[in-house]
């Protein structure tokens, strides 16, 4: 199947693949620069950008942690995030990814959009009030990520009602993702909700509401693997651990040589202080933790709402920023490592560009 450019608002991407953000510090320059350099678009994880070049910009720290909000989903390091991304692609489209549940939503989300992002794809909640923040920038795309049509249908009544303005894309994130779930625990695995089964009514909806482009995510590896969802009605995908195996991804190799040695059954769902279920690698420090030998929890950085400063963080047993950004950092002993359900199927580094020239003309070519 030939991959053809397609329209996000008022950017084109030359292939329709989305990578997807990957916080914290997954998805940052390097792999979102390489990715939109090769015609896709990179996405700039914009939370936790305190972490970014050994938290240079943080300014107030506490315990060697980003101290607020503030300091953890970071103005100056996005910035930064940014200029470093755009130096590999130059003024091709590139995107930011921002979870609706952390703490300073409305302002990361402008400071993304100052930053220079064209794109802004949010999940992790419902982004009912996105286009109030992204106001004053009429060029930037929004993309809300969805789980059904009930969802999608939620959010595009809320944005005509309120702002005259439907969704420029919807990802549809199916339960194979990796990191945060929009499902339960007993969804992920039930069939009735398997991308494969939601993608058409989802794209019905979509319909209903206007020329929205929809991107199925979940499981995604090989050129026919897009060829099967934009057969059953996807316009393009999104792909988010398969990145992780590049040579440009951003983490060090302590993250990269765990999915290539991880075997598919250490790859597992866990709670998060999120709220949904999330997934990654069983490692010891999982083991341990759920035989509860936790660590100490002292909410430095309050990242995300939901955890109501540290509650849900005791709830389930981890701080889920100082854990993610301790995978970023290399700490295997203390990091938690998230990955899609495909994660064990990395063997080995590919650059960005090899992996784009398989995705887009399959894996032979
Ligand atoms: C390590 C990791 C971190 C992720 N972090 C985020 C995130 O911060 N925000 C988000 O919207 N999605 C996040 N995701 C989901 C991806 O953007 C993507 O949609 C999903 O993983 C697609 O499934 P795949 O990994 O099987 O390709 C993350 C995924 C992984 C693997």
């Amino acid at each position: 199947m030939e991959l053809r450019p397609i329209k996000i608002g008022k950017h084109t991407l030359k292939y329709p693949i989305i990578q997807g953000g990957m916080g914290v510090g997954i998805s940052w320059s390097s792999l979102a620069g390489s990715v939109s350099r090769e015609g896709a678009l990179g996405v700039i994880s914009a939370i936790g950008t305190g972490y970014y070049k050994n938290r240079q910009f943080v300014t107030n720290s506490q315990f060697g942690r980003p101290a607020t909000a503030k300091e953890f989903h970071n103005r100056e390091a996005t910035f930064q995030l940014f200029k470093d991304a755009r130096a590999i692609c130059g003024d091709a489209p590139l995107g930011a990814n921002i979870l609706h549940a952390i703490n300073d939503y409305d302002r990361v989300l402008r400071d993304a959009c100052e930053a220079g992002a064209d794109v802004i794809i949010t999940g992790a909640g419902l982004p009912m009030n996105m286009p109030e923040y992204a106001a004053d920038f009429p060029d930037v795309a929004l993309a809300p990520i969805v789980s059904s049509p009930k969802a999608l249908r939620l959010i595009a009544k809320r944005w005509e009602q309120r702002y005259k303005r439907i969704p420029d894309a919807i990802v549809l994130e199916g339960p194979l993702s990796g990191g945060h779930q929009g499902f339960t625990y007993d969804q992920c695995v039930d069939p009735v909700y398997a991308l494969e089964n939601l993608i058409k009514p989802v794209v019905e909806e979509a319909k209903t509401i206007g020329e929205i482009p929809v991107f199925a995510a979940g499981g995604i590896w090989t050129h026919d693997d897009i060829k099967k969802f934009m057969e059953l009605g996807a316009s393009g995908v999104q792909m988010g651990t398969r990145f992780i195996g590049t040579i440009e991804c951003d983490v060090p190799d302590v993250y990269k040589n765990l999915l290539i040695s991880c075997k598919e059954s250490q790859i597992e769902l866990f709670h998060s202080p999120v709220g949904y279920p999330a997934r990654g690698v069983r490692t010891k420090f999982i083991e341990d933790m759920s035989a509860g030998k936790t660590l100490p929890i002292k909410c430095v950085s309050n990242c995300v709402a939901p955890c109501k400063s540290g509650e849900e963080a005791r709830k389930v047993g981890y701080c889920i920023a100082d854990r993610l950004s301790d995978a970023v950092e290399g700490k295997l002993d203390t990091g938690i490592f998230f990955t899609g359900s495909n994660g064990h199927r990395i063997d080995r580094l590919l650059s960005v560009k090899e992996l784009m020239t398989k995705l887009v003309y399959g894996e032979d070519k």
